[in-house]
């Protein structure tokens, strides 16, 4: 979901020359800019091979998007349930809007068009939402009660609203008003490198998105997660709010952890 996050190799000791079990689940983490995916080791919420990542086909035309689909996961193996993340609204299956992905998404059957190239079982599922799951289930949200919003900071800001850690879907709080149009095209992590931001004045921004959240939530916790989370400590400490603010623990890999959670039971 980064423009930075081809710097983040997975970093968990993985054998990647071990035969994958049969059924293993993988998650598809398909963003603006990468398409990132390994196999998912559910119980634990940890990669277990090293990601592969590719870039996102320009334009991310449905199509081209399932070829890149494929060929990733027919190169991990095995024949398992797939778990996708989609930058846009998803609704069973269907995708609904398409702000950082080409159009022709836009009431695509997902689940539909991914099971066909792959073969498998498909299960389509927010980016953001399924990054706030991981997240819950396995890192910086855990045990969490209360309202906990987690925020992504990458090509676009993604959201993933939860009541006592139960996921509200499709929040979409990357396009709330600040600054005289979408707070994302204002605080992403894109628009802080196409304005080579320094990390202050970027922190700046977001503290007064993340201000925005507290009025409109009043959240318990805010979770900042997207690659560029990895470098919370640059950017984190700036920011001034009333949450306690913490980043994700599971960084870039919790979007595909995420989608692991969301495929279907085979
Ligand atoms: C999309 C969201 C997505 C976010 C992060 C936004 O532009 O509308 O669906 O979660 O980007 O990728």
């Amino acid at each position: 979901m980064s423009p930075t996050d081809q710097h983040d190799a997975a970093d968990v000791a993985t054998d990647d020359t071990a035969p994958l079990p049969e059924h293993t689940v993988i998650g598809v983490d398909i963003g603006g800019t990468g398409i990132k995916a390994a196999p998912v080791d559910l119980s634990t919420g940890t990669l277990l091979r090293e990601r592969i990542r590719e870039l996102t086909p320009h334009p991310a035309t449905p199509d081209a998007v399932a070829d890149v689909v494929a060929g990733i996961v027919s190169r991990i193996g095995g024949s398992g349930p797939l778990g996708v993340t989609l930058p846009a609204v998803v609704q069973h299956g269907i995708a609904r809007t398409a702000a950082n992905i080409d159009a022709g998404w836009i009431d695509l059957d997902a689940d539909a068009l991914l099971s066909r190239v792959t073969g498998r079982s498909v299960g389509v599922v927010n980016d953001a939402d399924a990054a706030g799951v991981a997240e819950m289930r396995f890192g910086a949200g855990r045990d969490q009660r209360g309202v906990t919003v987690m925020i992504t900071l990458g090509t676009g800001i993604g959201s993933a609203l939860f009541v006592d850690g139960v996921l509200v879907p499709n929040t979409e709080f990357g396009h709330l008003h600040l600054h005289g149009g979408d707070a994302e095209d204002y605080a992403a992590e894109l628009v802080r490198e196409r304005e080579d931001l320094s990390w202050k004045a970027w922190a700046h921004r977001i503290e007064k998105y993340v201000h925005l959240l507290e009025a409109l939530l009043s959240p318990d916790l805010i979770i900042v997660g997207g690659g560029v989370s990895k470098k919370s400590d640059k950017f984190l400490p700036h920011i001034e709010c009333r949450t306690p603010i913490v980043p994700a623990a599971m960084h870039n890999d919790a979007g595909i952890v995420g989608a692991a959670l969301f495929a279907p039971a085979n």
